[in-house]
């Protein structure tokens, strides 16, 4: 009974009014693109902005409009063509064009109405749902899917050019000491993975169920790998060293023609960084983003790895007196001022921000500023239960080419900080905040 996870009847208005911020974030989001950039494909595996418009709502309608009285399909036409926001189906790109589509002002009349038709009967139908997918689930799931596409959206938009998008006025910057790059020994003990059904608060199913695994002793980097050090591994040949490569990463390097990372731009003979709204020198003190195989070749050039799902979660929430904490710096959650998350900038910050953030065996940096890459492959816990209403929500990903990040981003919001989240991508796909820190595996 997945029922059983969710006794939060007394959140329902809180529910509600997440589900409205929500709303507003990704309605903000859209707002940035000027109106006929909303017609691009900024990435060529992915839709059209404008789709994404129709997905939040359509995503939505078709959790819901089964699931609480007095909800009829009013254009289920448009409920089917926005239902799948994630990749496009089959192995090829995609070749539509905007003509194929509805026009952005009717996609936005069908949202209107969705959000109308939903609202009302959410205030008024709450209690028709079925048991088995009790309401307050049902709505964490569509703000959380929201609020994920809010993240993934922003991947979208940064690869738009300048003049496509409208500048905020204000961005803030964060500026601090530069810092030295150095390994933290992490000593041999256990790590929770997941999240035990008992637990009343929300979580996706592939956090379930709760896990505990020995972790023999290692050695993890302090900080994420900087910008200022990946120039290292670029200026040794890295990309063109067959050896630092497995047979799958060396074909797409070779057949994409990729010779840096995706964020970087060569002007006037230096590298830049491609932020969301300013194309700004290299900033060498921020983490660098790359896909899982840039990070993987990497990692082997310093003669590390990446550290495996239970040693990351080991390096940022165990204790040197053997418990484990909510967050890495400690059981307060998440606020606004302690890191780089919940949509308060756009761009990385140096990885010597936030010292105080630091996990209790030292290891800075470990939430929000970038995804972290991990070598473990996306893949269920034992007692993983799809959720009946979203099935394919994770189940669809447990095809050994994908893998687990930990971490979030500037763009991740507070509530998928938890420890048990996990995100995952493909590991050929550039455009995500990720980075990653090696780990070496004698400690010491
Ligand atoms: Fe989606």
């Amino acid at each position: 009974m997945i029922a059983a996870n969710y006794d939060a009847r007394e959140n329902r208005p809180e529910l509600l009014s997440r589900l409205a911020q929500a709303r507003i974030c990704t309605d903000r989001l859209f707002d940035l693109v000027r109106p006929d950039a909303l017609y691009e494909r900024p990435v060529a595996e992915r839709h059209r902005l404008f789709f994404y418009i129709g997905h939040l709502e359509a995503f939505d309608w078709n959790l819901f409009c089964d699931r609480l009285p007095g909800l009829k399909a009013f254009a289920p036409e448009f409920d089917r063509l926005f239902a799948f926001g994630i990749d496009p189906v089959g192995d090829g790109l995609p070749t539509d064009a905007p003509a194929d589509w509805p026009a952005v002002a009717e996609i936005r009349r069908y949202n209107q109405r969705v959000r109308d038709s939903l609202d009302a009967a959410l205030e008024h139908g709450l209690a028709g749902a079925h048991a088995e997918e009790s309401p307050e689930l049902l709505l964490n799931i569509a703000i959380e899917h929201r609020l994920m596409h809010a993240e993934t959206l922003t991947y979208l938009l940064n690869r738009l050019s300048r003049r496509q998008k409208l500048r905020p006025r204000d961005i803030p910057r964060t500026i601090a000491p530069e810092v030295t790059p150095g390994l933290v020994d992490i000593p041999a003990g256990v790590t929770t993975l997941g999240r035990a059904r008992e637990n009343r608060d929300f979580g996706w199913d592939n956090e379930y169920d709760e896990q505990t695994v020995d972790v023999p002793s290692f050695a993890i980097d302090r900080y994420p790998v900087s910008n200022g050090e990946y120039l290292d591994f670029m200026a040794a040949g890295g990309y063109g060293e067959r050896s630092f490569w497995s047979e799958s990463d060396w074909q797409w390097r070779s057949e994409q023609d990729i010779n840096h990372p995706a964020f970087w731009i060569r002007r006037d003979n230096r590298w830049h960084y491609r932020g969301m709204f300013d194309h700004v020198p290299l900033p060498l003190q921020w983490p660098v983003y790359v896909s899982h195989a840039e990070a993987s070749a990497y990692a082997r050039w310093a003669g590390k790895s990446l550290p495996t799902e239970a040693q990351w979660q080991r390096a940022a929430y165990g204790t040197p007196q053997g418990g484990e904490n909510a967050y890495p710096w400690g059981d307060a959650p998440p606020r606004a001022g302690i890191g780089n998350f919940d949509f308060h900038g756009w761009d990385p910050v140096p990885v010597g921000a936030f010292p105080e953030t630091r996990s209790a065996f030292g290891v800075a940096g470990l939430l929000g500023n970038g995804w972290e890459w991990t070598s473990t492959p996306f893949a269920p816990f034992t007692g993983f239960r799809p959720y009946p209403c979203y099935p394919g929500y994770s189940a669809n990903f447990f095809d050994g080419r994908h893998y687990v990040l930990k971490g979030g981003s500037a763009r991740t919001a507070a509530c998928m900080l938890r420890r048990s989240f996990r995100n995952w991508f493909q590991p050929h796909y550039p455009y995500v905040y990720a980075g990653f820190r090696g780990v070496s595996e004698q400690a010491g």
